[in-house]
């Protein structure tokens, strides 16, 4: 009990650290702000420097943070958040197997609209259709965002189709890039994959209960470090650009304009992010093979996404048939 109260203060101090990060904060005003003691201040101060925090301390001015630990921390990506729901609740774990599975969980016991499920370290990520997510510690991105919108089963392929949107949106803001989007939501750039989104539901007969939004980004990792599989090329914003970037603003980009582009489909429907994600769309009207699950292929012209985010194939004899869910290939 008494340790969790420490835990939650030291959480409080870094946040205000972080919230007057160019300016100096007194313990006086901390202790106010916080109602606990100088000495509990000083204690938690401490405790976050021989966490890595570099916090400069000056008699009659108080403390100001100088630098984190390499990596993520809560406080960095909720200091400053400019969002109304997301990640407004945010579970943070230094390590774990893997945040989707964990905010499968956490969504299950009800955790509210808007929770995201952040770590460090993934150690067991899961991707789509049985593939793993490879993800080194402190260098990138692994999240999952619990979503509850009041929304039938069969329209929760459009809440990936605007993730996507939102993550190369996000992506052209922080580098500068342009990536395309190959259906329905790698994110490429010249071929190589920058992002992995999987989506999973918890569902209730028709309607959903939570969709569960599980978002990888590479984007610090040394090129030296990529690790490809057989039918994928990967690759870093860090190894395209040379830069290296910070993770909690690129985070709180990525929810400012995920929670913009939600709120203009929660009110205007899949229309208003369609023509944004066609026009990131690298597959259309292109030959492509579709590899669907159970390893049957085909093979067609993709002609364009229908109001569901469904994929529409143009097979040899013209006819049209609906792709669901697929790897593909061209
Ligand atoms: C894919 O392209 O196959 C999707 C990859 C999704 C990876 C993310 S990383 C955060 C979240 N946790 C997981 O275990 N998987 C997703």
């Amino acid at each position: 009990m008494v340790q969790k109260m420490a835990n939650q203060s030291k959480k409080a101090i870094l946040m205000l650290l972080y919230e007057h990060q160019d300016q100096f904060l007194s313990g006086q005003r901390i202790s106010e702000l916080l109602g606990c003691s100088r000495t509990a201040v000083w204690k938690q101060i401490k405790a976050l420097i021989d966490d890595g925090f570099q916090i400069q301390s000056v008699q009659k001015k108080g403390y100001k943070l100088l630098s984190s630990p390499e990596g993520l921390n809560e406080a960095a990506v909720k200091a400053g958040l400019r969002t109304k729901k997301l990640g407004q609740m945010i579970y943070f774990f230094d390590k774990i197997g893997s945040t989707q599975k964990e905010a499968l969980r956490i969504a299950d016991e009800g955790a509210p609209d808007g929770t995201l499920v952040l770590t460090n370290e993934q150690t067991q990520g899961r991707g789509r259709l049985g593939h793993t997510w490879q993800s080194q510690r402190g260098t990138n991105i692994a999240m999952s965002l619990i979503l509850r919108p009041d929304l039938p089963i069969d329209k929760t392929p459009q809440l990936t189709l605007l993730t996507a949107v939102a993550a190369t949106e996000t992506i052209e803001k922080v580098t500068g890039l342009s990536c395309g989007i190959k259906w329905p939501n790698d994110i490429l750039y010249k071929g190589k994959k920058l992002v992995g989104i999987l989506t999973e539901l918890q569902a209730e007969s028709t309607y959903v209960k939570a969709v569960v939004i599980g978002i990888g980004i590479n984007v610090n990792t040394e090129p030296e470090a990529i690790q490809e599989t057989i039918n994928q090329v990967a690759s870093s914003l860090h190894a395209i650009t040379g830069e290296h970037y910070a993770l909690a603003p690129f985070i709180q980009s990525f929810l400012v304009l995920f929670e913009k582009l939600y709120e203009q489909y929660l009110e205007r429907g899949f229309s208003a992010i369609r023509p944004l994600w066609e026009r990131r769309a690298i597959n259309l009207g292109k030959q492509i093979k579709v590899r669907q699950p159970g390893g049957r292929i085909l093979e067609g012209v993709a002609r364009g996404i229908n109001d569901d985010g469904v994929l529409l194939l143009e097979k040899g004899d013209g006819s049209i048939t609906r792709v669901y869910s697929a790897d593909i290939e061209w």
